[in-house]
């Protein structure tokens, strides 16, 4: 995709001395008591920061954080914490701008933080006006929020209309160069891991990627589903029987390419969904009614671990199994190693399939970790998402 990146501009000298408005996503979870309890979104959004202060530019930063009331400011909304974060992180201290729309002082070198977009009406639904105003505030616009990139937004969208220059921050730029390498230009074989408990909350992407990958590898309650599709019993195991038909026609899909559906050919079942519940290796077509099935067996793990390691390419979201329970990890922690041992080119996203990535040590082994949520899982259901239309647009 052919955007004006911001790396660009500054190694060509065009950042300095100017206005820069940078939209991060500094939506980061917070405690009770307002703490911070996991701040790699902030990490993540330290390099344009730098780079723009290093190139000679006024810098203007914001995010939304949560879902707040539009004109309703209340203490749990500000960015406060966010602010003193990213003050540790620059070593050097970040003040908190409030009502910031109409005007913001900043100087070349300096850096100001503006507070929760989403509390200025007409953000959610993109009002022109108010991002005529945004817009009005900068020289550049740079978007480095891919969290929020699938939101047409007035700080995501509206202002890359009208701002003067409006181009991609680097985590941006990163995130569409992993995604365009992974799914548009991949090497082959590409293999795609989706897995969550409900093939409704995903059939978009697996029908988006039938069209695509090599493999399509399918875990959790998505698994089962495929399963009774394939016309094994799963017995009280997580599914959605109504979905039979579109999980067939995904198979059938792959098959008519030459791809394929692996199916389970052994799972680990619980009587209980329990970590302490003592866990059954067993054949596929062995489950009992009775059974849960909460993650594949070792011979499934195996098989699928082989063709990770010959893939060209992997993409991946969700754990296979329950990796939460011990009993119940091994299939994720073979997958995960196989990932980390293969030579393709991977990339992941989504908070459970991060968390799997975190407890299995292999951060430094996966190509691309992507910091989008929803964003990440509307690019796989091959969307173009609305932050990158407007800076292609831009481009042009
Ligand atoms: C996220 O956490 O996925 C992003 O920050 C987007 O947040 P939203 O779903 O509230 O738009």
């Amino acid at each position: 995709m052919n955007v004006l990146r911001f790396t660009d501009l500054c190694a060509q000298g065009k950042a300095s001395g100017q206005r820069v408005f940078i939209r991060a996503d500094l939506n980061v979870p917070q405690d009770d008591a307002g703490r911070i309890t996991e701040d790699t979104r902030i990490r993540a959004s330290v390099p344009c920061i730098q780079l723009a202060l290093d190139a000679g530019a006024a810098v203007m930063v914001t995010s939304h954080l949560g879902r707040p009331t539009e004109g309703q400011f209340k203490p749990e909304d500000s960015l406060a914490p966010v602010a003193a974060r990213l003050g540790e992180l620059l070593g050097r201290e970040v003040p908190l701008v409030a009502d910031w729309v109409d005007g913001v002082q900043v100087a070349p070198g300096q850096v100001v933080l503006l507070e929760n977009c989403r509390l200025n009406k007409g953000e959610k639904k993109n009002d022109e006006t108010l991002a005529r105003k945004l817009a009005a505030l900068t020289d550049i616009y740079v978007n480095d929020a891919f969290g929020t990139a699938h939101r047409a937004e007035a700080t995501t969208y509206g202002i890359a209309q009208f701002a003067k220059i409006a181009c991609a921050g680097p985590l941006l730029a990163a995130e569409i160069d992993a995604i365009t390498k992974a799914l548009a230009h991949p090497q082959r074989p590409l293999v795609a891991i989706v897995a969550g408990s409900k093939v409704s909350t995903k059939l978009t992407i697996l029908k988006s990627l039938a069209d695509k990958v090599d493999q399509l590898i399918v875990g959790g309650g998505i698994a089962n589903t495929f399963m009774l599709a394939a016309g094994l019993k799963i017995g009280k195991s997580l599914a959605e029987p109504d979905l039979l038909d579109e999980a067939k026609a995904v198979i059938e899909v792959m098959r008519a390419r030459g791809a394929a559906v692996p199916i389970p050919v052994d799972v680990v079942t619980a009587k209980t969904f329990a970590a302490d519940a003592p866990a059954t290796v067993k054949d596929a077509s062995d489950v009992a009614d009775d059974d849960l099935i909460l993650d594949i067996g070792p011979k499934t793990a195996d098989l699928l671990a082989a063709q990770l390691r010959e893939a060209g390419t992997v993409v991946w979201n969700g754990p296979v199994g329950v990796f939460e329970f011990d009993a119940f990890a091994s299939g994720t922690k073979t997958i995960a190693r196989a990932i980390a041992d293969s030579k393709a080119f991977s990339i992941a996203g989504g908070g459970d399939t991060l968390a799997a990535i975190a407890k299995y040590g292999i951060e430094d082994k996966i190509g691309y970790i992507s910091t989008g949520g929803g964003a990440f899982l509307e690019v796989l259901e091959g969307k173009t998402l609305p932050a990158f239309e407007i800076l292609a647009k831009r481009a042009e």
